[in-house]
């Protein structure tokens, strides 16, 4: 497997069949709901809010809104969220143009190397993952700017002019949603946001290309993300599910939509109020599908605990960590599928 040049380079090869190294284990495939457990299941959706009014009069009815979803789901989509959608469009269409640049061409910033801070990839890793990912994703950090820009990809010329305006945008609207978040927990308004929005903000497009046998394998295992917060733009092919109540539910696609998801470190900020919830992303037979994260995480040397005043009487539910060192956790429970939050249960 040490040769493979990524998923879509492997689908260019020509093949009909997935090769065994990426047939997942019966428990972890994409499970065929019921018909019944299906419509069901279609009814149910995360939340989608509406930010047009978080900054003017109905901004406490948008506050609590957000507050509820980060108690009951973990996740939820945005709209009117102010992010141009030319520059949404751009962003989408500079990543399809990197993957489909000729393989020898984006081999050039391969690694396996997860430690690497800018590398095109595929599955999370292929010397350490035991099953591989039908997945191929390009790995940015975006702050400092000037210490990365020159790091990313120089081909499709354009990419770093749309990358940096892009990763822009989303950093003002992480700010706006960190501060709504602090609010919604009874918080001074900059009080995550000086903890989990303002050091590291680290951009991955992924590409799932269309599969032979989506029902053997995954795009992405099911995880919870490591940082603070994670927003979305997926393409309308659909296939990121969550993890609710015992079922996974589908995240339709909204047309220049954002999926905003928590992350470990607000779980743990919060005293487990609000949820780090595990997600996946299953592929499909027709079509390939783009999605962009931005993970946005505290600094590798932020001490992370509960917040006192978020413990009303509680004894916190979590030790402190260093999030470096948590990072690092993370990455080794994620290859023996444990949650590395579970691990700092006190
Ligand atoms: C992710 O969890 O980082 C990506 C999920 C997706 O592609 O929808
Ligand atoms: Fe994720």
């Amino acid at each position: 497997k040490q040769n493979l040049k990524g998923v879509k380079a492997l689908m260019e090869s020509g093949i009909t069949r997935i090769p065994n190294a990426y047939v997942k284990p019966l428990d972890e495939r994409p499970t065929k709901l019921s018909a019944a457990a299906a419509a069901d299941g279609n009814k149910i959706e995360i939340p989608v809010i509406d930010l047009a009014d978080l900054d003017g009069d109905g901004q406490d009815q948008v506050v609590k809104t957000i507050g509820e979803a980060c108690e009951k789901w973990g996740f939820f989509q945005v709209i009117n969220h102010g992010v141009p959608t030319s520059v949404i469009h751009s962003m989408m269409q500079v990543c399809q143009e990197f993957f489909d640049l000729p393989t020898e061409e984006k081999m050039e910033l391969y690694s396996d190397d997860t430690l690497k801070p800018v590398r095109f990839g595929t599955s999370y890793s292929l010397s350490k993952d035991t099953v591989l990912e039908w997945r191929d994703y390009l790995r940015c950090p975006c702050r400092p700017l000037s210490d990365f820009i020159h790091l990313w990809p120089a081909k499709p010329s354009t990419f770093r002019e749309v990358t940096m305006e892009y990763s822009k945008e989303i950093a003002a609207l992480a700010k706006r949603l960190c501060y709504a978040l602090s609010e919604s927990l009874g918080l001074e308004s900059e009080c995550l946001y000086e903890v989990i929005g303002k050091h590291q903000q680290i951009l991955m497009p992924n590409h799932y290309p269309a599969c032979p046998n989506p029902d053997l394998t995954i795009g992405l295992s099911a995880h919870s993300d490591a940082g603070g917060i994670t927003i979305l733009l997926q393409d309308h092919v659909g296939g990121l599910e969550v993890f609710n109540e015992g079922q996974w539910i589908a995240v339709k696609p909204l047309p220049d939509a954002f999926v905003v998801n928590l992350a470990d470190q607000t779980q743990i900020l919060t005293n487990g109020k609000y949820k780090s919830v595990e997600h996946r992303a299953t592929v499909n037979a027709q079509r390939a599908r783009i999605s962009i994260s931005t993970f946005f995480q505290p600094a590798a040397d932020a001490k992370i605990a509960p917040i006192p005043e978020l413990l009303g009487g509680q004894p916190p539910m979590y030790r402190e960590s260093l999030f470096g060192v948590y990072l690092r956790d993370f990455f080794t429970n994620r290859l023996n599928r444990k949650s590395a939050v579970d691990s700092l249960k006190l």
